[in-house]
C-alpha cells in the first residue's frame, strides 16, 4: 500500500490507484468547494473531462481522476494556487 495525504489526512491506496479512486474508498466524496457558492464538488466524468475532481496534488491543480497515487503525495482541496 502506498500512503498520501489529503487534507492533512492519511490516505491508504493501492499502486496504480488514482487519486480520486483512493479517496472514494476512504470515503471521501468531497474534494474540493466550488468558488463561487462553497458547495461541495467531487468526480463526475471519471475521464479528465469535467474538472469536478479538480486538486491540488503538491502544488500543481490536477484532476484526481487522472492522477496516479505516489508515496507522500499531498494533496489539497484548498484555493489553487
Ligand atoms: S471526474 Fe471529471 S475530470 Fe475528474
Amino acid at each position: 500500500m502506498i500512503r498520501f495525504f489529503f487534507d492533512g489526512r492519511p490516505i491508504e491506496a493501492y499502486p496504480g490507484e488514482s487519486v480520486a479512486a483512493a479517496l472514494r474508498a476512504a470515503g471521501i466524496l468531497a474534494l474540493r468547494r466550488s468558488p463561487r457558492e462553497g458547495s461541495p464538488r467531487g468526480s463526475f466524468c471519471w475521464m479528465g473531462l469535467c474538472q469536478e475532481c479538480t486538486v491540488v496534488a503538491d502544488g500543481v491543480r490536477r484532476p484526481a481522476c487522472r492522477l496516479e497515487v505516489a508515496g507522500g503525495m499531498v494533496v489539497s482541496s484548498g484555493a489553487v494556487p
